[in-house]
């Protein structure tokens, strides 16, 4: 109130102010216009009985003057009327005309000296001088003439007490207006004040107060409106950061008192801050962690974190050693907002990390990235039997941009002395023998986050010799699973002339060793997710879901993929078909929900594939779909990790029927975000994650008649077998989150001795 009161106030004060100086001003001008409109009457009636006088004077009937004045005075106003000689003395005066006017006024004596009209104003106080009048006058002269010489004067007195009562009416009336005004211009600031600025603070307020004693607390609605918008950002920020410390902190102490060996975010940052002895780290990947992009609506320019587990992961990380990123800027509004060297402050938030963009033309992406990388390795790699295409000039722009890459890392790593990079993918294989060859004092490791086929298959690939040799520069190669190291290895023996020493996984090729481990990636286990968004439970999001999606279902199943031919999205919408045929009682109630992500839709193979997918979709629908019913909904589209972990949470299954996946995180993902420990995950042999995850049901996803049996099983599934195979595979997924991957990847690259060692076990 005391707030609302220092912002009224002044108002109030001005408002009155403003209202007070305009009622003077009407004031001053009404007064000025009666008395000017009363100064001419006053004329014209003067002229008119100074004709009529003059005529008399001149014929010496000085006693008709006596008649004529009394007729004239009884006019509107007109207290009277007088004649004066050239003496002075009055010839003829009305009876009602003070006796003080028996002598001719200041005005009249003024007229006969001016030979003109004169007028004046005399209040009642100037008259009560004179003789004890008691209402202000007017007083107009003119001079009067007989024979052309000056004959004496005329007077006319109006009573002019109607002015002060019309003037007193005015002033009246605009103090009330002013008050009026006032009033109402306070009232309403009140109002405005409390709704718009005052309430929606003190709400925030109280939101703050709850969040900081712990209390779990939805946000509600808060203020809206451009500055309280941007106040709000900053508010949920810090209340979420705010959140974010606190469950850390709990977590933290949870693990000193269980001495469990948990991998949080915090850990990690500690970690790895004593490894790296305060050095930053430097990441290179082909997708950066935030895009720049214009908005199509009003090409302001707006900010995406691409769905990636690396992100996550490497975050933490790059936050505490001040670390830099060095990736593909591929943001329309990238451009805008680097600096001279390309490089910008990261995250937009909490700036606490360097991203350096790397530019690559139209043709060098279609070479480098489309070409080489995901005609050529990524079919190679994964078996899903897309033939792989290896283009002479896609490999001439996959090395020139692998040199581009290498000379930003390079030309990051200027002045930093040892220095440790992570590469990423399989975009990179030729970088880390570039890295190592201009600065052998570097520690380098890649991370493969594809599979890795066997020998025979890899060879199909015309420059093996060079991306095995490119890979071997590194200290460290990971991968998700030993099986991939294993396939790696007897590629180098196939490959090139190197020693590989199977008993410690370590390839060395002229004096550099190189060691080959498995990191299985994961996803961050949210602790506490419900703190800030309290979600429904899963029968409210299923019927708020449908809702928004305008179908009928009481049971739901999810996919969540890029449309990709390596995800057996075709083998899976087969199964739903089949289950359909074989158990019609769930015809009407059982829904898919499929989110597919359209993925690298300038490559043929993926347009096709998608208009595959999407008329397959269309097929089940036609045969099965029933009024508000239908057996797939395909949303084509990317939804952010928030839209997506409401259908984990509504699903009665997550399917994951990967034909070949390096690991699948959707699979994490679906475990991590059920907290009320139910629903089924049906899920692939041929993904890595199958590995971790004996307690999914494992499914041939080339076996369309045994997925479509796992879709029974999930669907007639208790409560309680969803429960232990839930809290084995979350207890599985919370130990081995991404931040052990980091931890375990970062610090073992942080222990390989540089140079003494290589060398030693060159000579060795
Ligand atoms: C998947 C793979 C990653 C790869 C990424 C690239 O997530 O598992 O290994 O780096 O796709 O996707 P992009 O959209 O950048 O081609």
């Amino acid at each position: 109130m005391r707030t609302t009161l220092k912002i009224i106030l002044p108002l109030i004060v001005s408002v009155a102010a403003v209202s007070l100086l305009f009622a003077a001003y009407q004031v001053r001008t009404e007064k000025r216009i009666l008395r000017n409109d009363l100064s001419r009457r006053a004329a014209i009636l003067g002229e008119s009985l100074q004709e009529n006088v003059e005529p008399l004077l001149e014929r010496g009937q000085e006693k008709s003057l006596q008649p004529l004045v009394e007729r004239f005075g009884q006019r509107e106003h007109l207290k009277g009327v007088a004649i004066y000689g050239a003496t002075g003395a009055a010839l003829a005066i009305t009876p009602g005309i003070a006796l003080e006017f028996r002598m001719r006024p200041t005005a009249a004596t003024r007229a006969a000296q001016a030979d003109t009209g004169a007028g004046e104003f005399l209040s009642a106080e100037q008259i009560n001088a004179y003789n004890n009048e008691t209402v202000p006058i007017h007083i107009y002269a003119l001079p009067l003439h007989s024979r052309g010489a000056m004959a004496g004067t005329l007077a006319l007195f109006h009573d002019t007490s109607y002015i002060d009562r019309k003037v007193s009416l005015t002033l009246r009336d605009s103090l009330l207006t002013a008050l009026v005004q006032t009033l109402l211009i306070t009232g309403l600031a009140f109002v405005l004040v409390q709704w718009t600025f005052t309430g929606p603070l003190t709400r925030t307020a109280k939101w703050l107060r709850t969040l900081r004693t712990g209390q779990p607390h939805a946000p509600g609605a808060l203020a809206q409106g451009e500055i309280l918008d941007q106040i709000n950002r900053e508010v949920t920020q810090l209340a979420r950061d705010l959140n974010t410390a606190r469950a850390a902190a709990e977590q933290e102490a949870r693990l000193r008192d269980t001495n469990a060996s948990l991998w949080t975010a915090e850990r990690l940052r500690v970690s790895l801050r004593g490894k790296l002895l305060n050095k930053p780290l430097f990441v290179v990947s082909n997708r950066e962690p935030y895009m720049h992009v214009f908005s199509e609506k009003d090409k302001s320019i707006n900010v995406i974190v691409p769905a990636s587990g690396v992100v996550t992961a490497l975050e933490p990380v790059l936050r505490a050693c001040n670390g830099t990123w060095i990736a593909n800027g591929s943001g329309s509004a990238d451009r805008e907002v680097v600096d001279v060297k390309d490089c910008l402050r990261v995250p937009p938030d909490h700036p606490s990390y360097t991203l350096r963009r790397v530019w690559l033309s139209d043709e060098e992406d279609k070479g480098y990235y489309e070409g080489f990388s995901n005609e050529g390795l990524w079919p190679l790699c994964h078996i899903a039997h897309t033939r792989p295409i290896f283009r002479p000039e896609d490999w001439v722009q996959y090395q020139k941009i692998n040199r581009r890459f290498a000379d930003a890392v390079l030309q990051e790593m200027e002045g930093t002395e040892s220095p440790i990079l992570l590469a990423q993918d399989y975009h990179f294989a030729l970088l880390p023998r570039m890295v190592k060859e201009a600065r052998p004092d570097a520690r380098v490791a890649i991370f493969w986050h594809i599979p890795w086929p066997n020998a025979e298959v890899f060879g199909i690939c015309p420059w093996q010799r060079e991306l095995v040799d490119g890979l071997l520069g590194a200290d460290l190669i990971g991968f998700h699973i030993q099986s991939h190291c294993n396939n790696f290895l007897e590629t180098v023996d196939r490959a090139l002339e190197a020693l590989t020493e199977w008993d410690r996984f370590a390839v060395n090729r002229q004096g550099h060793l190189t060691r080959v481990r498995p990191y299985p990636i994961s996803v961050a286990f949210p602790e506490h997710s419900r703190v800030i968004n309290e979600s429904l439970s899963a029968g409210a999001e299923r019927a708020a879901l449908c809702a928004e999606l305008g179908i009928e279902a009481s049971l739901l199943g999810v996919g969540v993929d890029r449309v990709d031919y390596t995800k057996g999205l075709l083998e899976r919408f087969n199964a739903i078909e089949r289950f359909l045929e074989w158990n019609p009682t769930y015809q009407r109630r059982f829904t898919f929900v499929q989110i597919g992500a359209p993925s690298r839709t300038d490559i043929e193979r993926y347009k096709d594939f998608l208009a595959e997918v999407s008329a397959e979709v269309e097929r089940i629908n036609a045969r099965f779909q029933t009024g508000r019913w239908k057996p797939i909904v395909f949303l084509k589209r990317h939804h952010s990790h928030e839209e997506i972990t409401r259908y984990y949470n509504a699903a009665s299954f997550c399917m994951v029927t990967s034909l070949h996946d390096g690991m699948n995180l959707v699979a994490k993902e679906f475990v991590a975000a059920r907290e009320d420990e139910r629903g089924a995950l049906i899920l692939s042999t041929f993904a890595g994650a199958a590995h971790e995850l004996p307690d999914a049901l494992l499914v041939n996803p080339y076996d369309v008649s045994q997925l479509a049996e796992a879709i029974d099983r999930a669907l007639e599934m208790t409560e309680e077998e969803q429960a232990v195979r839930m809290q084995h595979m979350r207890h599985d997924v919370r130990e081995r989150n991404v931040y052990r991957w980091a931890a375990h990847l970062l610090s073992d690259l942080t222990e390989i001795r540089i140079e003494i060692s290589d060398r030693a076990e060159a000579h060795a």
